[in-house]
């Protein structure tokens, strides 16, 4: 059993809490959380010089308190007596793993399916089938290992009201699953701005271990910061957030090993005259940021998905089909 699947099972997250460590009082939990900071695992993988940043004090104080935090994973047997350094502790936590999407097209194109680790974008036009597939996803995630799942709940973090259960309900009795049981674990969150959601992606971690998921979504991470900075004068504060959101969400990915969903519209492309003139909102913030980016456009009677821009992936399409059972090959 690795370290990441101990996590969630059999600590019970409270114990995990920064504030179980001696030395932590209400105002150091303070300065911890506002910085993100929950648990234990999330003391020990910062950088020291981070921590002294957010702590104040001395560089002695700091080292004193990662070092209690290591001895407690031990105790806990969530890390190896022989592990030293948190850069350790983050590898043995790791090994990518794979949903599905129901598609084998898309999975093959995907090299496997939605990868942990890793932060997936789809964008396209509206109705272009970005929200099933969170849908099917938030199912899917759940399924067994051998059926194309990790066996783990769902994160769902909606900023467009179209979270919809009885959807979900639909496909997880498609895919003989348990409804209620699917829908139990399927955690969502409704996004009012985006400050909100820069708050609710700051908890993820502590979420992530309360919950033990391995799938967040967010449909969509970009439309808030597109609705609220309209102007041109606000382009470089909302690129500064969407950095920041970005960012946040490439090291919850890393340290928890969990799939991060993300979801993204076009905007019309004025220098573009061959080709599709259109491409996905947030400059190259978010562009940096994805590990892997979805193209969607409908076809006649089905979806095609291109990944774009990957150096790992053959450039290619697939096609796929919106139904019952999420979504699937036509
Ligand atoms: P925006 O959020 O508006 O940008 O669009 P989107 O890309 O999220 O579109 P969405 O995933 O909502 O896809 C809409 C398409 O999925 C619709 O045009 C329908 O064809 C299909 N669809 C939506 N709901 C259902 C459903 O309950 N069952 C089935 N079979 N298809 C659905
Ligand atoms: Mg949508």
């Amino acid at each position: 059993m690795s370290g990441r699947e101990k996590i969630g099972k059999e600590v019970p997250p409270e114990e995990l809490d920064v504030a179980k460590l001696s030395g932590i009082g209400p105002a150091t939990k303070q300065k911890l959380n506002a910085a993100g900071i929950y648990t234990i695992m999330d003391l020990l993988v910062q950088s020291p010089t981070y921590l002294l940043d957010i702590l104040g004090g001395s560089m002695e104080k700091v080292l004193n308190l990662q070092e209690k935090a290591r001895k407690r994973l031990e105790e806990l047997g969530l890390i190896q007596k022989d592990f030293t350094t948190a850069e350790e502790v983050m590898e043995r936590m790791k090994s990518v793993e794979y949903i599905t999407t129901g598609s084998k097209n898309l999975d093959n194109l995907l090299l496997g399916g939605i990868e942990t680790q890793a932060i997936t974008e789809f964008y396209g036009e509206y109705g272009t089938g970005k929200t099933q597939i969170c849908h099917a996803l938030s199912v899917n995630v759940q399924l067994p290992k051998e059926k194309g799942g990790l066996n783990a709940p769902a994160i769902y973090i909606d900023t467009e009201k179209t979270f919809r259960p009885s959807r979900i309900k639909e496909i997880a009795e498609a895919r003989e699953l348990d409804p209620m049981k699917v829908l139990k674990n399927i955690h969502v969150a409704k996004a009012i701005n985006s400050s909100h959601l820069l708050l609710l992606v700051k908890e993820l971690g502590r979420k992530i271990m309360e919950t033990g998921a391995r799938l967040v979504v967010i449909d969509s991470a970009v439309a808030p910061f597109r609705a609220e900075y309209i102007g041109r004068g606000q382009l470089a504060e909302r690129q500064q957030l969407l950095n920041l959101l970005m960012h946040e969400l490439i090291r919850i990915a890393e340290l928890y090993n969990v799939a991060i969903v993300i979801t993204n519209q076009v905007q019309a492309a004025p220098d573009v005259y061959f080709g599709d003139p259109t491409r996905p909102i947030g400059g190259h913030v978010v562009a940096h940021a994805v590990t892997y980016r979805i193209y969607l456009r409908k076809a006649r009677n089905a979806r095609v998905a291109s990944i774009m821009d990957s150096p790992h992936h053959p450039p290619g399409e697939a096609v796929f089909v919106i139904n019952k059972g999420g979504i699937s090959d036509p």
